[in-house]
C-alpha cells in the first residue's frame, strides 16, 4: 500500500526563483530567506519520498478566464516549466506519475470531490519555487527534481475559492485514495502559497506577522478548528492573497492525525518577513 509519511508547507514567491536562477542567494536581502531552508533540503535527502503530490495555485499561467478548474489535478507523464514573460525558469520539467494520479482521480471523484482532470500543463512559480526552495539548485544541465511530482492546481485567484473546510475534507479524501494504492509507495504532500500578502489595491505590502503565526499554531494543534477560519478573515487578515493559505488546510488534512492516527511531528518550522511582498512560512510534519 502507498503511504504519506509527511507534509511540507512552504510560501512560494516568483522572486525567490528570479534570486536562484540569477544567483543572488548569498546577497544580504536573500540570504535569511535561503538559510531558513537549509535545514529542509537536507532533510530531502534524508527522507526521499517516492511521489510528491504538491497542492499549489496557478497564476493565470495554464488557465485564465477562459476556464477555471476549482481543483485539478495533473494525470500527464510530464508537465513543462512556464513562460511567465522572462521565459521558462532553467530547471528541469517536472515529471508526473500518471498511475498514481489516476488512481487518486478515481478515488477522489468516487469520494464526492468533482476534480478537473488535466494532461497538458505548464507549471509556473507557484510549483517550481516550493520544488527549488526543498531540493536546491544545481547545474541545470545535471539535474533533475528527486522523485515524480503530482501537480494539484487550486483555484485561489478567481473568485469564488474553495473554503478552507473543503480542502480538509479533500485532504482527507486523498490520503483514504493514496491508502488505497496497491503498489508500496512513499509520498509526501505540500500545501504551498500565503503567507499574507497583498499584491494590489490601497493595502498593497500588507503582511500580518501575528496572524500568520497564531494561524501556524492552529494550524499545527487543531486543524479542525483552523479549518473553519472563515474567507473573510484571511482576506481581511492575510491580505487577498493570504487566501492561497487554504492550499495547507489540503496537506494537514491528509496527515494521520485527522482520520483518528498520532499526532505528527513537526520537525521543522521558519517565518521571515519579508520575500518580495511576502511573509515567507514553512513547516515539516512527519507521520509518526
Ligand atoms: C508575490 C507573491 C506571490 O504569491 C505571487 O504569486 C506573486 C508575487 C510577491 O510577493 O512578489
Ligand atoms: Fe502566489
Amino acid at each position: 500500500m502507498a503511504r504519506i509519511t509527511a507534509s511540507v508547507y512552504t510560501s512560494h514567491v516568483p522572486a525567490i526563483g528570479a534570486a536562484l536562477d540569477l544567483g543572488k542567494d548569498k546577497e544580504p536581502y536573500w540570504q535569511p530567506v535561503f538559510a531558513g531552508y537549509e535545514y529542509s533540503k537536507q532533510w530531502m535527502k534524508d527522507n526521499k519520498p517516492d511521489v510528491i503530490f504538491l497542492v499549489y495555485n496557478d497564476h493565470a499561467t495554464a488557465f485564465s478566464l477562459d476556464m477555471i478548474p476549482t481543483f485539478a489535478i495533473g494525470t500527464a507523464p510530464q508537465f513543462p516549466v512556464a513562460d511567465e514573460g522572462w521565459g521558462p525558469r532553467p530547471v528541469p520539467p517536472v515529471i508526473g506519475h500518471p498511475e498514481l494520479a489516476a488512481h487518486i482521480a478515481q478515488s477522489v471523484i468516487q469520494q464526492d470531490f468533482d476534480l478537473t482532470i488535466v494532461n497538458k500543463m505548464p507549471v509556473d512559480h507557484g510549483l517550481t519555487v516550493p520544488l527549488s526552495l526543498m531540493c536546491g539548485q544545481p547545474p541545470a544541465d545535471a539535474f533533475q527534481w528527486p522523485c515524480p511530482v503530482i501537480p494539484f492546481a487550486v483555484n485561489v485567484v478567481q473568485y469564488p475559492v474553495p473554503s478552507g473546510q473543503r480542502c480538509f475534507q479533500l485532504g482527507q479524501a486523498i490520503r483514504k485514495a493514496v491508502e488505497s494504492y496497491d503498489q508500496d509507495l512513499n509520498v509526501h504532500i505540500w500545501g504551498t502559497g500565503g503567507m499574507s500578502h497583498q499584491l494590489q489595491g490601497p493595502r498593497a505590502g500588507l503582511i500580518n506577522r501575528e496572524w500568520d503565526n497564531a494561524w501556524l499554531d492552529q494550524m499545527i494543534a487543531d486543524p479542525a478548528a483552523c479549518a473553519q477560519v472563515p474567507h473573510i478573515d484571511y482576506v481581511r487578515e492575510a491580505g487577498s492573497e493570504g487566501i492561497e493559505l487554504v492550499m495547507w488546510l489540503i496537506a494537514r488534512g491528509a496527515m494521520a492525525d485527522v482520520t483518528g492516527g498520532k499526532p505528527p511531528a513537526v520537525k521543522h518550522r521558519f517565518y521571515h518577513v519579508p520575500a518580495s511582498n511576502t511573509a515567507v512560512g514553512h513547516l515539516i510534519m512527519e507521520n509518526t
